[in-house]
């Protein structure tokens, strides 16, 4: 079992990672809550997978548990299931002194920590996320939401899970294309913070990597949970998670969600950014050539075909930009990162050059 602790004074908790910890969940959120009753909040793909799995592991430490399950996708993100999932949570009987299970990926993650949130002005909540994306970023830091017609997570809250319960076993079922994506932050996390995690995905391949799914695990949740103790409410440091994310963003949205995966979007983001603080000698020369074959390793773009203009207006949208200035997060060298304040009208100037096709 590795598990690591992340510090936030009265909302502290521990992640735990280990093959195989969904059968055991149920002793681990013994000891997180003294509920009677647990909702788990889940998609109905992953319910379909692990359902019956995760009811029978907690009903053996003796809970009450009412599955609550709404339609696969980004697409569910929002205010009309939000209010689904209320009713469901009354109908369920949960009340305060019970507690919410958020199981899935990021956005039973997200929109399932909202309900939790707010829901009789909030309930505990803990975290066991299934895809890699949410195991090494989103199930961890309180960041909870749904988007808005306007944009991507627009309507939210910073709301701490009491724990979150990590099994790598769970992503045998994912698909290829979205252990890629998981990789595309994974890859962010080895550029902005451990040399050492980007090194190890360098050595790696496809088939070798589900032996060191746990280290690799362990190393983003422990980056991210210092970076979080750090800055909670995402005012600054927190702003480094965000390398790539500027440009992966407008990709995302450019290309309408779901063509791009947000980790192939990242992963674009991050090469397209950093080729340019390359060339500005902001960033140590050979560095691009090393983040294009790593990210090629794993089948995630380095580039896409939309043009400047096409990308600029999904850039000025970007929640990161204050006032007429943008914060980008660029890496001095593999390992390293900074934030840099630019004229919002410069970001041209700071995206590899594509021709539109
Ligand atoms: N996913 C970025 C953050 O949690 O701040």
């Amino acid at each position: 079992m590795r598990s690591i602790h992340i510090d936030l004074g009265k909302d502290s908790y521990d992640i735990h990672i280990e093959k195989g910890l969904l059968n055991q969940s149920g002793q681990y959120v013994r000891q997180l809550t003294e509920a009677e009753r647990l909702a788990v909040i889940t998609d109905d793909a992953v319910d379909a997978l692990y359902g019956n799995q995760l009811q029978a592991a907690l009903e053996q430490s003796g809970y009450e548990v009412h599955r609550i399950v709404f339609k696969a996708g980004e697409g569910s993100k929002n205010m009309t299931v939000l209010a689904d999932l209320y009713q469901g949570l009354a109908d369920a009987g949960i009340t305060r002194s019970d507690a919410i299970i958020t199981f899935g990926g990021g956005v039973p993650g997200d929109l399932g920590g909202l309900a939790a949130a707010t829901y009789l002005r909030g309930i505990p909540f803990i975290q066991i996320p299934t895809t890699i994306i949410a195991q090494v970023d989103s199930s961890v830091g309180g960041k909870v939401a749904v988007d808005l017609p306007s944009g991507k997570n627009q309507a939210g809250a910073f709301y701490q899970p009491k724990g979150v319960l990590i099994d790598p076993e769970l992503l045998t079922t994912l698909p290829l294309r979205f252990i890629h994506d998981g990789l595309g932050e994974v890859i962010k996390y080895g550029c902005i913070r451990d040399n050492h995690l980007f090194e190890l995905l360098e050595t790696l391949q496809d088939d070798t990597l589900s032996a060191h799914w746990e280290e690799i695990i362990e190393c983003c949740c422990t980056i991210k949970a210092r970076i979080v103790e750090h800055d909670v409410l995402d005012m600054g440091e927190r702003m480094l998670l965000n390398f790539g994310h500027t440009i992966g963003h407008a990709i995302e949205r450019c290309y309408g969600y779901g063509y791009y995966t947000h980790g192939e979007g990242v992963a674009a983001g991050m090469a397209m950014l950093t080729a340019v603080t390359e060339q500005k000698g902001l960033t140590a020369a050979g560095t691009t050539q090393r983040l294009d074959a790593v990210l090629q390793r794993y089948g995630l773009p380095v580039t896409v075909n939309a043009a400047m203009p096409q990308l600029l207006p999904y850039i000025a949208h970007d929640k990161k930009k204050r006032g007429n200035r943008l914060t980008l997060v660029i890496i001095p060298a593999i390992g390293t990162s900074e934030l840099l304040s630019i004229e919002g009208d410069a970001i041209p100037d700071y995206i590899r050059k594509v021709d539109a096709q």
